[in-house]
């Protein structure tokens, strides 16, 4: 079996659009990308990808689900060989015990008591005249006070293939543990073991924990690569941690700085800020967002301002929102990074800019007036179509007045003429979402020949209330938490279907996992085809506005109702069934009277 770690690092590493782009040919429209579907004959598109949540849905056959389901369904590979088809597409190493082969090296403890000593050994260098050139280029080159450095532990790695080995060797590691921990490597040439780390200056990575569990080096010129960062070893795995974070845990309960460098963070602690950390070299992960989930509510995206570090920005706010982090977007304006930033305007001019910092329809209606020019007509009536689209896509109506009054502004358009083509895009979105499910719900919801969930026929009403329970429990993680908690009760015996009972109860085994829910780790349990039901149970809701836990309640209380009507019509009741039935009318005259 393949660690659920590894399945969701690799379904992160292989975007949807890019992975589904390879095979069908795809066109943006608004915020959305649609195909022509691969799984049945059409000539309309309305197969669709949905990048903020990296899935896909087919509003003509129901196919639906997320990149791996993709791939089984287009490839016809079972779970296992999809992942393994798109570990092998992002270079990603399964590694053999995965299969059920013995792991065997150096244990984890052994190889952050290694990493210790060589964070001990790299900073004594660098305080050696050895590693004179690593201090002059931290003190005179990235003007990095000595209390600074020595906070962050940063060190020197020596110009010698050997130096460190020898150090190393001496202080009782083997060669194969040096190997294991990243330290060691075997000349191609000479066939002799070298030392990874040379003539750079060291960062050791250290998690919230206090272990030393990677380093990160960087040379002092212009040579490549900038960065050498230690592979995964039996104690570290990539897209895991965040740099930073053992300081920043404490002091960003209000807001945490997230951003790309380990420079931008030494620089922010250093000017004051110490609330902010940075990812490792890769793009944000679904782990990484998880454990910032852990400690705060809030997160400032403060990512290069170059074109990387906005596509950067569009992931890491889809991969926040998703686990209930507020995000916000500060654009470093007239510097590279907020490094270079404080270096050239100071820390209040930092702090000023995070005050000013962009909500993220801001930042995206941003991105939109700069493609056009909005001095001319025909700028500003592309760039209102594309802003009006992006307002009505958001489910909120707060929301959605919000930005429309920020869109106004930005376009100078009044807002009343701009609410109106909003609210005809919303109509319009609204009206193809539905036409669509509806066409598909004609032939489904009846549940005449459902074959993946064939018990919908017993209970229609009952069925229709477990989907939207389902629906919420899926797509909004305060949901999963409630019921997780005891706080709204819902049980597995409460649903009707056997297909519902099984969604509920694999989706409330992993929410309480250590790991937690995603949606991926279904796929291990799932077929393709009931994959795509359960993203038809997420799109249902994602196209309402009100999705609130008075809405989850509700609907508990009429699948109860629906059962315990069901129970006393199949038991020859009349009486009872009427009185259920009575009682459930009651009820939800009471809530809309409330
Ligand atoms: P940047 O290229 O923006 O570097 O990479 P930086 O952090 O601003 O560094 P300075 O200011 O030039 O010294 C951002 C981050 O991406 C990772 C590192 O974590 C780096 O901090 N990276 C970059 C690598 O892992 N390898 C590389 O070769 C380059
Ligand atoms: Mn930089």
């Amino acid at each position: 079996m393949i660690p659920k770690e590894l399945v969701l690092e690799i379904r992160d590493r292989n975007d949807i659009e890019n992975v589904i782009g390879g095979f069908v040919d795809l066109k943006r429209t608004g915020t959305n990308v649609k195909g022509l579907c691969p799984f049945h004959n059409e000539k309309t598109p309305s197969f669709t990808v949905f990048p903020a949540t990296q899935s896909f849905y087919c509003f003509g056959c129901g196919a639906g689900g997320d990149v791996i389901t993709f791939i089984m369904k287009y490839q016809n590979l079972d779970y296992a060989d999809a992942v393994e088809y798109l570990a092998a597409r992002a270079g990603i190493n399964i590694p053999a015990s995965s299969f059920g082969g013995e792991e065997k090296g150096p244990s984890r403890k052994r190889i952050l008591e290694m990493n210790v000593c060589a964070a001990r050994y790299f900073r004594e260098v660098l305080f050696s005249p050895e590693g004179k050139v690593g201090l002059d280029y931290l003190m005179n080159k990235r003007k990095l006070s000595p209390a600074i450095i020595k906070r962050f532990g940063l060190g020197f790695a020596p110009d010698s293939p050997f130096s460190m080995l020898d150090y190393m060797r001496k202080q009782g590691y083997t060669d194969e543990e040096l190997r294991s921990g990243y330290f060691e490597a075997i000349s191609q040439k000479t066939n002799k073991p070298y030392s990874i780390f040379r003539n750079r200056v060291m960062f050791p990575i250290i998690n919230t924990a206090g272990s030393v569990i990677a380093f990160g080096g960087r040379v002092m010129d212009d040579s490549k690569p900038k960065y050498l960062n230690t592979n995964d070893t039996p104690a570290y795995k990539k897209g895991k941690n965040l740099f930073a974070l053992n300081y920043a845990k404490d002091l960003c309960g209000e807001r945490l700085i997230l951003c790309e460098g380990y420079m931008d963070v030494i620089a922010l602690h250093a000017a004051g800020f110490g609330f902010a950390v940075a990812g490792l070299g890769t793009a944000l992960t679904s782990d990484q967002a998880r454990l910032i989930a852990k400690y705060t509510k809030k997160v400032i995206l403060t990512y290069d301002s170059d074109e990387a570090g906005q596509r950067a920005t569009e992931r890491a706010i889809s991969l926040l929102s998703e686990v209930g982090v507020d995000v916000k977007v500060l654009v470093v304006e007239g510097a590279k990074d907020p490094d270079e930033f404080i270096g050239k305007f100071g820390s209040a001019a930092f702090e000023r800019l995070l005050d000013g910092s962009r909500s993220k329809f801001s930042y995206r209606a941003d991105a939109v007036i700069k493609k056009h020019d909005i001095s001319t007509p025909d700028g500003k009536l592309a760039a209102s179509k594309e802003l009006c689209a992006v307002v009505a896509a958001a489910s909120s109506s707060v929301e959605r007045d919000l930005n429309l009054d920020e869109a106004a502004r930005l376009l100078s358009i009044d807002k009343k003429i701009l609410a109106e083509d909003v609210e005809r895009a919303r109509r319009k979105l609204l009206k193809e979402e539905k036409n669509k499910l509806s066409l598909e719900a004609y032939t489904s919801a009846r549940g005449i020949g459902d074959k993946i969930n064939p018990d919908i026929a017993k209970n229609l009403g009952a069925a229709s209330a477990e989907s939207a329970i389902l629906g919420l429990l899926l797509a909004f993680p305060e949901h999963r938490a409630a019921v997780a908690s005891g706080k709204i009760e819902l049980s597995p015996d409460d649903f009707v279907t056997a297909f519902g009972r099984r969604v509920f109860e694999a989706m409330m085994k992993l929410e309480g996992s250590e790991l937690g829910f995603d949606i991926t780790l279904l796929g291990e349990d799932f077929s393709p085809d009931e994959m795509g039901r359960i993203q038809r149970m997420i799109r249902e809701r994602m196209m309402l506005t009100e999705n609130g836990s008075a809405v989850l309640t509700a609907s508990i209380d009429t699948l109860k109702f629906e059962r315990a009507i069901q129970t006393a019509k199949d038991s020859g009741d009349k009486l009872a069934a009427f009185e259920a039935k009575r009682r459930m009318i009651m009820e939800n005259k009471k809530r809309i009277h409330k």
